[in-house]
């Protein structure tokens, strides 16, 4: 399975994070059973604790338009080495996709595959 357009709109996802408190901006997008790509990107505030993730931008907006199943999620920043979802993301992630692949990207746009098992070890799930 190839994931170019996945990691290509992730990347264009980026560009629209609003990071103005750590000047990192994230995007990420998200690929459903069916095809369907959704994207999110990080959204700071000013309570720095109250910030969204890019993941959890691009989940919630795929669960709210009826999209449940997620089969893979690509992950991109500016940062150095490839860009990982935060523990918070993961737990997040595994609920709608347990056996989904986190698709890794660094600031050249290369990405590494790998399953959100190994990223999320014993993950707590009902
Ligand atoms: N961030 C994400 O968007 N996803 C992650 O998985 C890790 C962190 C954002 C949150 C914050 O806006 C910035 O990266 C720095 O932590």
């Amino acid at each position: 399975m190839l994931y170019e357009d996945l990691v290509a709109q992730a990347l264009a996802a980026k560009e629209k994070g609003y990071a103005p408190y750590s000047g990192i901006r994230v995007g990420a997008a998200v690929k459903t059973a069916d095809g369907s790509i959704f994207t999110g990107a990080n959204v700071e505030n000013a309570a720095y604790g109250l910030t969204i993730c890019a993941e959890r931008v691009a989940v919630a907006k795929a669960v709210t338009e009826g999209f449940r199943h997620i089969v893979a999620v690509a992950v991109a920043w500016d940062g150095e080495g490839f860009c990982t979802p935060c523990g918070a993301c993961r737990q997040v992630l595994y609920e709608f996709g347990p056996g989904m692949r986190v698709i890794m990207i660094d600031a050249q746009e290369r990405y590494q595959e790998e399953v959100l098992a190994v990223l999320l070890p014993h993950a707590f799930g009902v």
